[in-house]
């Protein structure tokens, strides 16, 4: 008999209310795939996007039934025929669209790309990096800020915008972030100068002029608040709410392996942080996602398996 798995599964489109926890049977790897045994799955707005429905604001379609999350770390447990590169045993993190929140994923190997988890690096940790951390990697160097430029990182906080802010500072640029006050002591510690995205963005921006380039992880006001202090818009990305203003989006495509690696091998090195704020069982992954939906989570929620 087939070995048993839990998974959160939806039968069709909806809000937390629509996640069901299921046993079914467990995934078995076939040619050119492998398993894993999924430890921790961080979630991001794009899950419950999908889940919603929304899936064409994110560029995607899907249709339920079907499973939820996407970004996984864990250990490969079996390895199917002519796959290699990857052995039973292997510490793994990446994408697994729409498969993450349960015990077992099988992925196409290379169609996925899968990145080795360092020693020194834990599996919720590896997670978080996979959407957010991509995210703001691609972001940031699809800009090419450059030390002693200006960057507005719009939505500071959030799990992408905390990544953003890091990797800039780390490049010699100024960053100045935008928060609610109460997370102003943290976008500190990151290395960015807080200002509240409340009221007048853009008088707020010219007292701290001149402003280069602009990274937009929330409603696409900061895009606004940035050309409007000469910004180009052509320096200006906007991921929360694309097309804002006309700036571009990020084209984080998560079936390249893209900078996972060095991601990593940051975040081991203590020069990229991740604040994990909240870690759920299975069961309690509504409620999980009810917390990410408040849209005021500064930090990543993690759900162990
Ligand atoms: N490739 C892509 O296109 C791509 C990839 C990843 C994410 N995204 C999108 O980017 C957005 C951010 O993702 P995320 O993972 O960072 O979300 P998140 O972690 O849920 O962001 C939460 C943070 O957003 C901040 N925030 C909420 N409203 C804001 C506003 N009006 N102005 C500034 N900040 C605000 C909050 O800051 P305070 O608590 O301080 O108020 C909170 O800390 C989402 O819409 C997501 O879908 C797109």
């Amino acid at each position: 008999m087939a070995d048993m798995m839990r998974q959160i599964w939806i039968d069709e489109f909806g809000g937390t209310e629509a996640l069901r926890m299921r046993e079914t049977a467990a995934p078995q790897a076939g040619p050119g795939q492998v398993r894993v045994r999924v430890r921790a799955a961080s979630l991001n707005p794009v899950d419950w996007k999908i889940f919603g429905g929304g899936a064409a604001s994110v560029g995607t379609s899907f249709a339920p039934p079907m499973g939820v999350g996407n970004d996984i770390a864990g250990t490969i447990d079996q390895v199917g025929a002519g796959v290699t590169g990857f052995t039973v045993g292997d510490r793994v993190f990446g994408s697994a669209r729409v498969k993450a929140l349960q015990d077992f994923t099988v992925l196409d190997v290379p169609a996925v790309k899968l990145a080795r988890i360092p020693d020194g690096l834990d599996d919720p940790e590896a997670a978080c990096l996979v959407v957010a951390g991509r995210t703001a990697w691609d972001g940031v160097e699809s800009l090419g800020v450059t030390a002693g430029e200006t960057l507005l990182v719009h939505g500071a906080a959030g799990g992408v915008g905390q990544y953003a802010v890091q990797l800039a500072v780390r490049k010699g640029v100024r960053v100045i972030g935008t928060a609610s006050p109460h997370n102003h002591d943290l976008l500190r510690e990151l290395g960015a100068e807080p200002v509240d995205y409340r009221g007048d963005l853009a008088a707020k921006l010219a007292q701290l002029a001149p402003l280069h380039a602009a990274f937009d992880a929330a409603d696409g006001s900061g895009v606004l608040a940035a050309t409007a202090n000469g910004v180009d818009i052509e320096r200006c990305i906007t991921v929360g709410a694309k097309g804002t203003g006309g700036a571009r989006g990020v084209a984080t495509d998560l079936e390249t392996h893209g900078a996972l690696d060095e991601l990593a091998a940051l975040a081991v090195r203590g020069e990229l942080r991740t604040r994990i704020l909240g870690r759920y069982s299975l069961n309690d992954a509504a409620e999980a996602y009810h917390e990410q939906m408040t849209g005021s989570v500064a930090g990543k929620l993690i759900v162990q398996l």
